[in-house]
């Protein structure tokens, strides 16, 4: 996949959608990069994709819901990533409130402002309602942006994970667990040393603490920005991610390597 491109929308759970693409990084691999509509009474957008699919992404939302019944936009974090179609959504939904921190709402002023009015203040382990459940805000255990908050719906099973549990992977899939068991391993661990270094300097049994919050609150099944949907994987997942604080750091390209392929691809 030379180029980012988004798939068809899919079906997680019985009210929820998610709306997925895939980006190719050199060396890396392929990294999925997920939005979810949440079927609510009253309906949650979570994240808007990239700017670059923009064009694209808007068309795949509109096939699974009318993007003016959208009522709230779940933000985790503010990365590129996450806010591609954020203003236009805002443009094309006018019922659409923003639910996310003060701090994206700071990040945001400085390249995109939001009206305050289109605003709602929610924070780690503070609850809303949208109709017909509650969702509860949760730091999730890794992340690479200080405002990252992700989201647990009793109703669903689902915990919205953000960042956390991402994974590069080979070729895009619509299961985490059609992923190889070592395939898995070695790309969610890859990718958490390179989105959350900081991993590396966290106190493994304190993190072992963080993760336990997680098990605890059992979900069914956790939705990354980052990765398929992976059912039923709650336990897997932690078990992988506790290994990242002893992981080796990731260091990426020098210059040396970069003129090497660019020599590679000039020879073609
Ligand atoms: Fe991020
Ligand atoms: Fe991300």
């Amino acid at each position: 996949m030379d180029k980012p491109t988004m798939f068809e929308p899919y079906e997680a759970a019985p009210d929820i959608d998610v709306v997925p693409c895939y980006f190719s990084i050199p060396i890396l691999g392929l990294l999925p990069i997920n939005a979810f509509v949440l079927k609510a009474a009253e309906p949650v957008l979570v994240d808007t994709g990239f700017a670059l699919l923009s064009d694209e992404f808007l068309p795949q939302l509109a096939s699974v819901i009318d993007p003016e019944d959208l009522r709230w936009l779940w933000l985790t974090h503010v990365d590129p990533d996450h806010t591609g179609s954020l203003h236009r959504l805002l443009e094309a939904a006018p019922n659409l409130r923003v639910i996310t921190t003060f701090l994206s709402l700071g990040k945001l002023s400085l390249f995109g402002p939001l009206p305050l009015d289109r605003v709602y203040l929610l924070n780690p382990g503070q609850s809303m309602g949208v109709g017909d459940r509650t969702l509860t805000a949760v730091k999730p255990p890794a992340f690479d942006a200080p405002e990252t908050t992700g989201f647990y719906d009793p109703k669903s099973g689902a915990f919205f994970s953000a960042d956390s549990f991402g994974a590069l992977m080979a070729e895009p899939l619509e299961e985490a667990a059609e992923i190889g068991a070592e395939d898995l391993r070695d790309g969610l661990i890859t990718w958490a040393t390179v989105d959350a270094p900081w991993l590396h300097s966290i106190d493994p049994a304190k993190f072992a603490k963080t993760l336990n919050l997680v098990h605890d609150m059992a979900p069914q099944i956790i939705l990354s920005s980052h990765l398929p949907a992976a059912d039923g994987m709650k336990d897997d997942l932690l078990q992988l991610l506790a290994q990242v604080p002893t992981a080796d750091h990731f260091v990426g390209p020098d210059q040396p390597m970069l003129e090497g392929l660019l020599r590679q691809l000039a020879a073609g």
